[in-house]
């Protein structure tokens, strides 16, 4: 049993929805989140840069938190520095990308799958790597959706200019005919209204935040390091690089009532 918290981190709110299934799932474990608002997006930045970014907030979960293993709730993060992560840090570190892919491909019916992210992810080649290793027989079509993030941001989720947006973006997946679509950035969750009304009841959206809370499961109990929750339940902590009030009065409304106290945090 290893009484540590788990290690979380965003370019912002969008983890959220990825903390969300983690706290339902494993209620017992401690939790510390840093949204990184002060930098975000990364989606439209150098993967250099968000390999570095990636970098200096892994290092502060472990010296400062001391965090037994460290989970990238974001795409772009995920795109640009897992494999470098899993291989420098001391702890285990997972993704966002390889859950979302594991129920990408268990869900089609007719092979043709679809993915969306941010101009970085869908760049980077990640998804299409990762969709090849899993099931090389589907047919993948991607599509980047810049302008999706800042809509979520302003928390206009189903206003007709999104809906205009996401119409012309998501043409081609509708045209190959995708019978199963991932959002593949974490922000889109939040978008899945529009998105299931453009792309067509019959398309099944999914995500990667249950997969992901799943995934973290199976590795706690696998290596024996899940926390016992017999004299207390979770602690959850929250920190933004960024106005930690509007953090706390945004993420409190995406997340729910854990999310009761932000701290600042700085970088060099
Ligand atoms: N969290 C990012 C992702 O999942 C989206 C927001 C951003 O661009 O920073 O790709």
């Amino acid at each position: 049993m290893d009484p540590r918290p788990i290690g979380m981190f965003d370019s912002g709110f969008g983890g959220l929805t990825v903390a969300r299934a983690l706290i339902d799932l494993l209620p017992d474990e401690d939790l510390v989140y840093v949204g990184d608002t002060g930098r975000y997006p990364y989606g439209p930045r150098p993967l250099d840069e968000v390999r570095r970014f990636s970098h200096e907030i892994t290092a502060h979960l472990l010296a400062g938190h001391d965090v037994k293993m460290i989970i990238v709730a974001c795409n772009t993060a995920s795109a640009a520095a897992l494999e470098e992560l899993q291989e420098r840090a001391p702890v285990p570190v997972i993704g966002v990308i390889e859950p979302g892919v594991r129920s990408l491909v268990s869900a089609t019916r007719n092979g043709n799958v679809g993915v969306i992210g941010t101009v970085g992810t869908i760049g980077s080649g990640a998804y299409q790597h990762a969709v090849a290793a899993a099931e090389p027989s589907v047919q993948l079509s991607c599509a980047a959706c810049p302008g999706f993030v800042e809509f979520v941001e302003r928390g206009e989720t189903d206003s007709d200019q999104v809906h205009v947006l996401a119409e012309r973006l998501l043409a081609p997946l509708h045209d190959a005919e995708v019978d199963t679509l991932l959002l593949g950035c974490t922000h889109y969750p939040f978008l899945a209204r529009t998105i299931g009304d453009v792309m067509g009841r019959e398309v099944v959206l999914v995500d990667s935040a249950d997969e992901t809370a799943f995934r973290v499961r199976e590795l706690l109990e696998g290596q024996l390091m899940a926390r016992r929750g017999d004299e207390r339940p979770g602690h959850h902590h929250f920190e933004s690089s960024g106005d930690v009030e509007v953090f706390r009065s945004l993420g409190r409304r995406l997340l729910g009532p854990e999310l009761d106290r932000v701290e600042a945090i700085t970088w060099d």
